[in-house]
């Protein structure tokens, strides 16, 4: 939904440079033709097996996001008390909300439990016992599925990669019968599937497929042990291709071999995707402020900085950074840098990229997802505004931050 017409760049049928110039820079822009293509791509490959799609909030939660999501029919897979109001703000139904994580805390769990949810994903024997004796206290009967860990390896990068049983995530499969077992005896909760989720940005689906095949075999020996497994919860969705040169994996392919592995086990699919809906749809907008040159390294200054988009200095993290308007100028090699104090401040390095001058405009591709849910007010920079687009139109989701809004809640 991001392309040029003729030397401009658009999304859906706005022109960015109009869109960054009438809503200021640095600032977050949403296709939500995108966002809803590629939930729905996961929703109709699913077709007739039953399935719900959990979009997992964490990756994007602004409140039109989720409204967008939520009446297109998705579910939504939280992780904190936060993002459960989020969702249910937005219109979300409770009853399909799932939530995982591996600290919820009494409070969090409390405010699960009055609002409905329909299942928690347990990462320890802790947590259930916890669940029980609040769901005892409201008089409820809590549904929950194991998070298993099957000791698979994501191949991706260290930081979002779960699956190990090195990783603080999920129960031992080898441990997780016994602990559905000991959970009968706890009389507020009420077994419902089986989880796993092995890591995030997975471009190659196989890791996953093992994961399923090996959660699947747990969740048959629990039914026929007597266990009302009714779902199994694939995790997070696929990764995404943040290099032009790079293929994401296509979630059709990838829906139908879960498909052939499930298709006979009467077991519901649930998926938590969030990257592959919200990444690809978003970019971040920014403008060049200065070119400069140390020594034989070329900077291309400019008003977007790590705390806006913290994933190149995090997880250096590529993203493909494109002029809002082409030039026929030679393109140049730069690092691509924000105003921040620390040289981890960068979002592209040894770039080859447009030659862009100052007070020209920039798009920070594939930005949507973990972009501005992880950016913050480091160096007192006020975070930016979010826009949505819809066809030829566009309004701002979410206000640029003020200099009152940076000392809210503080006293002298
Ligand atoms: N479900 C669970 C339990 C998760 O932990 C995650 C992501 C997802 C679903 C969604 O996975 P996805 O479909 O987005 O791959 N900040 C990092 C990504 C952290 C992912 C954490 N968990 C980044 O910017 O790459």
């Amino acid at each position: 939904m991001f392309s040029y017409s003729g030397n401009d760049l658009y999304c859906e049928q706005v022109p960015l440079a109009d869109l960054a110039a009438r809503a200021g820079t640095p600032a977050y822009v949403y296709s939500s033709q995108a966002i809803l293509a590629n939930y729905r791509a996961y929703d109709e490959a699913f077709g007739d097996l039953p399935h719900s799609v959990c979009y997992a909030v964490k990756a994007n939660s602004s409140l039109a996001v989720l409204a967008l999501l939520a009446k297109a029919g998705a579910g939504f897979d939280i992780v904190s008390g936060g993002e459960l109001y989020r969702v249910i703000q937005a219109g979300g139904d409770p009853s399909k909300v799932v939530y995982s994580g591996v600290g919820k805390t009494a409070a969090e769990v409390g405010y699960a439990l009055e609002s409905g949810i329909h299942s928690f994903n347990c990462e320890s024997e802790s947590e259930l016992n916890l669940i029980d004796a609040l769901a005892a206290r409201r008089g409820v009967k809590a549904g929950f599925s194991i998070r298993v860990n099957p000791d698979v390896d994501a191949a991706t990068h260290p930081y979002i990669s779960t699956g190990l049983s090195r990783h603080k995530f999920g129960i031992d499969i080898r441990e997780a019968a016994a602990v559905y077992e000991r959970a009968r005896r706890y009389s507020n909760l009420a077994a419902e599937g089986v989880s796993c989720h092995i890591g995030s940005q997975i471009l190659d689906p196989s890791p996953i497929l093992e994961a399923v095949s090996k959660a699947l075999e747990l969740a048959s020996a629990l039914r026929a042990e007597g266990q009302p497994i009714r779902h199994l919860d694939l995790g997070g969705g696929l990764g995404i291709a943040y290099r032009a040169e790079e293929e994401a994996p296509a979630i059709r392919g990838f829906v139908e071999s879960v498909h052939a592995l499930l298709r006979e086990s009467g077991l519901t699919v649930m998926i938590e995707p969030g990257r592959s809906i919200v990444g690809p749809a978003g970019a971040l907008l920014t403008r060049v402020l200065y070119r400069k040159r140390n020594g034989p390294r070329e900077f291309v200054v400019v008003d977007a900085a790590m705390n806006d988009l913290i994933r190149p200095a995090l997880y250096h993290a590529h993203h493909e950074i494109a002029p809002v308007r082409r030039n026929s100028l030679p393109p140049i090699t730069a690092d691509v840098v924000g105003p921040v104090c620390e040289s981890g401040d960068f979002l592209a390095r040894d770039r080859e990229m447009a030659n862009v001058m100052p007070g020209d405009f920039l798009a920070v591709r594939d930005a949507g997802a973990y972009g501005f849910v992880l950016s913050s007010n480091y160096n007192s920079r006020p975070r930016v505004p979010e826009v949505l687009v819809e066809g030829t139109g566009w309004r701002v989701i979410r206000q640029r931050e003020t200099y009152p809004d940076l000392i809210r809640g503080e006293v002298v």
